[in-house]
């Protein structure tokens, strides 16, 4: 008594890395993807079956690609809400929906509404011209920190300002709809990133506390659990992201980047909806990734186990540098640390660009970071660990 069962079709936009990783996790879920891509050639593009390539922004083309879709969800977060609400209205799942999702694509609105509810985030406001820039500076001391409230990514679309040289650059050129947003230089500590994950019928996880370490704007290395922090420091970090997912609805992971000041506090620096750079960690050391665990919470399954696997697993990003061919740079880096994990994005390697990361994990602390850098290192072509 067969009756064929329609597959279970996933939508996914945008073909970065992160659509890539997710993809890996959909085929142990037995999920369908179709891929809305940018290219015919980028990191997800290369690897899913059913790819459109097309303009994310353009309501036709996404209405185009949803339909067949069962549920859509993301690899980046800026298609424009108006086409996701639109999406909604025709019935589509949409995970995360619009209503949540403009919260990590506008850090103007994600400020207003993490303010109003109580969430602690450092001072802040929208000024129009560098003269409003410079009286929010004179109120709260220098340096200050401006902001597009679109747009921007790995540290693109943020200055940091001393007054002196302020500064109409944040001001060129803005898009429609984008604002400056300044805010309090915080001198912080560290940066913690905590990540949560909330399913459609209300089911949260919350993974342990990641300690994220960013160059130039870009993440470059994480360590979990966040060494050092309290028991009630994570705790209060959880709860924190947990809450926040849950008042802004969101569907799906959501990454909480904090600052931790030096007196232990944190402050809310922005929010991501998706799988985020800080939770790659999870692939190899949690027992469940936070791929698997974003695709079970769009489908509405029951969410796997978040918990760590290993006492540590720091994660170093591979970024673009001297070294081309870093498959057969693996032969290196796998030879000599058999316990190494590795993941190319298929990226053709340019200065900078996030081309891959690896996870090292263990026991002793210090080891693991060692193994983690020599090997991101290594794929980097970096001198020092060529010898
Ligand atoms: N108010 C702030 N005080 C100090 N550093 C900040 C502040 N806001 C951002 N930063 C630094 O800049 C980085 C990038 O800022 P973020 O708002 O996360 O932009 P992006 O969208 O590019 O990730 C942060 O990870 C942090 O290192
Ligand atoms: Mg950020």
């Amino acid at each position: 008594m067969s009756e064929s069962v329609r597959p279970f079709v996933v939508g996914i936009i945008g073909g970065g890395q992160l659509a890539r990783m997710m993809y890996a996790a959909a085929i142990r879920l037995g999920l369908r993807v179709r891929l809305l891509a940018e290219g015919p050639d980028v990191s997800a593009a290369q690897v899913v079956a059913d790819v459109t390539v097309g303009d994310y922004t353009d309501p036709a083309t996404v209405r185009a690609f949803a339909e067949g879709c069962d549920v859509i969800t993301f690899d980046h977060e800026h298609v424009p809400t108006q086409i996701l609400r639109e999406l909604e209205a025709a019935g589509v799942a949409v995970r995360p929906g619009p209503d949540a999702l403009v919260h990590a694509q506008d850090k103007a609105v994600m400020r207003e509404r993490l303010t109003a509810l109580g969430v602690p985030v450092p001072a802040w406001r929208v000024v129009a011209n560098a003269g409003e820039l410079r009286a929010f500076g004179d109120e709260h001391g220098w340096p200050v920190i401006a902001k597009t409230s679109r747009g921007g990514y790995d540290g693109k679309g943020v200055w940091k300002l001393d007054g002196v040289e302020v500064a109409d650059e944040p001001f060129a050129g803005l898009g429609e709809g984008v604002q400056v947003v300044a805010e309090e230089f915080v001198d912080f500590e560290r940066e913690l990133s905590a990540l949560v994950v909330r399913s459609p019928s209300g089911q949260a996880a919350a993974y342990p506390i990641s300690e994220s370490v960013q160059r130039d704007g870009v993440c470059v290395e994480t360590t979990t659990p966040a060494p050092g922090l309290t028991e009630e420091q994570a705790v209060g970090a959880e709860r924190l992201a947990l809450g926040i997912a849950h008042d802004l609805g969101v569907v799906g992971v959501l990454a909480v980047e904090l600052m931790q000041r030096r007196d232990g506090s944190v402050v809310v620096n922005e929010l991501a909806m998706r799988p985020h750079n800080t939770g790659h960690w999870s692939i190899d050391g949690a027992v469940t990734s936070q791929f698997e665990n974003h695709l079970r919470a769009v489908v509405d399954l029951p969410l796997g186990d978040p918990a760590a696997r290993e006492s540590w697993t720091v994660m170093g990003n591979v970024l673009g540098g001297s070294e081309p061919d870093l498959v057969s740079a693996l032969l290196h880096c796998f030879a000599r640390d058999r316990e190494l994990r590795a993941e190319l994005y298929g990226k053709e390697v340019r200065p900078g660009r996030k081309v891959g990361h690896v996870n090292a994990y263990g026991d002793d602390l210090e080891q693991v970071r060692r193994r983690a850098r020599h090997a991101a290192g290594y794929l980097m072509g970096d001198p020092a660990e060529r010898g």
